[in-house]
Order: C-alpha cells, then sequence, then structure tokens
C-alpha cells in the first residue's frame, strides 16, 4: 500500500482531487471510504463520476443502499454502508458480482462492512479539518503507486 496525503479547502477542491484519482483508477477498482459525516465521501463520489462523464447528479445512496451509473467509459456502482450492520448484509446484497463486474465500486462507510471488502481495496479516510469550516484532511491509501501531481 502507498499512501498519498492531501488538504482540500472546498469542495471544488475536493472534487478536484477525485478527478485526479480517477484519472488513475481502472475497471474493477474498488474505493472503500471512511469519515465523519459530511466529510466529502459523496462530494468526493461527483468528482469522479463526473470524470467518467456520468451525467446524473450523484445524490448520497443512503436510503437506497446502492445506485449503479453507467457510461460508455465506465460504469460506478456507488453504495453506502450508513445504515448497513455488517459486511454479511452486503455480501448477502451481492457485492461480489459488483466486484467482478468490471464497474469501480465506491463504498462510503466501509468501517461498516469491513469484512465485505478485499484487501487491495483502494482506502479513503476524509476528516475535517479543526477551526477551518471547509478545510478537509483526505488520506488515500493506494494499492499500487500513482502520479497524483503532489
Ligand atoms: N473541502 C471540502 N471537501 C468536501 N466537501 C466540503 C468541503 N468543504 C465544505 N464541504 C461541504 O461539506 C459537505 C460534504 O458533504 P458530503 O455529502 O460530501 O459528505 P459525506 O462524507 O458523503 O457525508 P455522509 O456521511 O452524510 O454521506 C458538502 O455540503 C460540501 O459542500
Ligand atoms: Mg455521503
Amino acid at each position: 500500500m502507498v499512501q498519498y496525503r492531501f488538504q482540500t479547502h472546498s469542495a471544488e477542491e475536493t472534487s478536484q482531487l477525485a478527478k485526479r484519482l480517477a484519472a488513475h483508477l481502472l475497471p474493477g477498482d474498488i474505493l472503500a471510504m471512511t469519515g465523519n459525516l459530511a466529510s466529502g465521501k459523496t462530494t468526493f463520489t461527483q468528482g469522479l463520476t463526473s470524470f467518467f462523464e456520468i451525467k446524473e447528479y450523484v445524490l448520497s445512496p443512503t436510503f437506497t443502499y446502492i445506485n449503479e451509473y453507467h457510461s460508455e467509459q465506465q460504469d460506478i456502482i456507488h453504495i453506502d454502508a450508513y445504515r448497513l450492520s455488517s459486511g454479511e448484509e452486503l455480501i448477502a446484497m451481492g457485492i461480489w458480482e459488483y466486484y467482478d463486474s468490471g464497474a469501480i465500486v465506491i463504498i462510503e462507510w466501509a468501517e461498516i462492512v469491513a469484512k465485505a471488502i478485499p484487501e487491495d481495496a483502494f482506502g479513503l479516510n476524509f476528516r475535517t479539518i479543526e477551526g477551518e469550516e471547509n478545510g478537509r484532511d483526505i488520506l488515500i491509501h493506494s494499492p499500487r503507486a500513482l502520479e497524483l501531481g503532489l
């Protein structure tokens, strides 16, 4: 695992960072996101989908658990595990089929379903920066070295 650390100072900057990462992603990559409410997980996901020219607006799928986005370039599966109780629940929902589908799979609240996340997934941790309302600390654990333009 290689670790990259960023600080962003607006939602737009977080979205830009997501686009930089998106340029290095491959079909089948899994992004396991952790971090508190409103720390930027969905904002980052919106940056990813816009890189792949997915036109639909990406909402936090908290009430549906799984949203599927399709584009000519790349399918994306966006999962919000906030209301799930365990990895077993995600497995019962068919997560392995998504992993094998060639889609990029993004999972918010990955810590809740940790047992259903492969070891070679990307780990993205989001944290608010104390004393800076729009500041976010974003830590990326990558299974391979990336040129993210640090
Ligand atoms: N640097 C920043 N990066 C990302 N979002 C930011 C930043 N600064 C302010 N914001 C705001 O913080 C909020 C982040 O919300 P978002 O839905 O992305 O969080 P989340 O981690 O997905 O939350 P949840 O756990 O509820 O799903 C948005 O309203 C966004 O505009
Ligand atoms: Mg969210």
